[in-house]
């Protein structure tokens, strides 16, 4: 079996991307590991500013919400007939999804052109151009149909 590693983080375009591999990937030759990346309390912007109490609030707020991003992708695949399980990490994120990749030794990583961010100016979200960039294998983009 092929595996391909989809990164998610609860975004109209990850969903989409989630979909389309779903549509494209032969389930007969491919499993699906579906990582979400808890930013890294430095990306977050958070390092050594806010008290320890609402960071830890934070982090577990973001734990819940990665486990349900992570779990909905898995069950998904799952339903469509695919072996699938899920994977949360934190740290830097597209540092991460690249090792992450590496170490599983995946033949392909896919995600969507854009997220959460909204920076509706760029043609490709950070974390996807950083990927692309890094990635020891194929990536795929996803971008929606005639959209940006
Ligand atoms: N924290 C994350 N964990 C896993 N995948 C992510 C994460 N953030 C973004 N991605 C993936 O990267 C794609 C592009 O997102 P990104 O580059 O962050 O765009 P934006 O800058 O608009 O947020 C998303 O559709 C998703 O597939
Ligand atoms: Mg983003």
């Amino acid at each position: 079996m092929r595996k391909a590693l989809v990164a998610v983080d609860g975004s109209e375009y990850s969903k989409y991307a989630v979909e389309y591999v779903a549509d494209v990937l032969d389930k007969e030759k491919w499993e699906v590991v579906v990582l979400h990346v808890i930013p890294s309390l430095a990306e977050l912007g958070l390092e050594s500013v806010a008290p320890p109490a609402l960071i830890e609030q934070l982090l577990q707020e973001l734990r819940e919400n990665a486990k349900k991003i992570v779990d909905e992708a898995v069950e998904y695949f799952k339903k469509r007939g695919f072996k699938a399980e899920g994977v949360v990490k934190e740290g830097h994120v597209g540092k991460t999804i690249v090792e992450t990749a590496k170490d599983l030794d995946v033949d392909l990583i896919a995600m969507g052109t854009r997220g959460l961010s909204g920076l509706k100016a760029l043609i490709l979200g950070s974390v996807a151009r950083y990927v692309v960039n890094h990635a020891h294998c194929p990536v795929l983009v996803v971008r929606r149909k005639g959209g940006k």
